[in-house]
């Protein structure tokens, strides 16, 4: 599996079906909440309350976001070219 089929979204896309949550949505509370577990996004923008299979990929924009801000600062999105 690639980098494109792991994040196959763009900004106005659904990082989670079930609550209906995009990528722009996601992203702006990672950075504006300082969120940094899957729990803390459950709660704050209800992402991952659902099924829970978006978890794996709630997990991976964790990840770059920590590693982005500590390299750059924020991330805006982390698909479209
Ligand atoms: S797709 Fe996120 S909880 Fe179902």
């Amino acid at each position: 599996m690639n980098e494109s089929d792991d994040f196959p979204l763009c900004p106005a896309n659904f990082v989670c079906r079930c609550a209906k949550v995009s990528e722009d949505t996601l992203v702006g509370a990672l950075v504006s909440m300082e969120l940094a577990t899957v729990n803390d996004i459950r709660r704050e923008i209800g992402a991952g309350n659902g099924c829970q299979a978006c978890h794996r990929v709630l997990r991976r924009y964790l990840q770059r976001q920590k590693r982005a801000y500590a390299e750059n600062g924020p991330v805006l999105s982390l698909q479209c070219p």
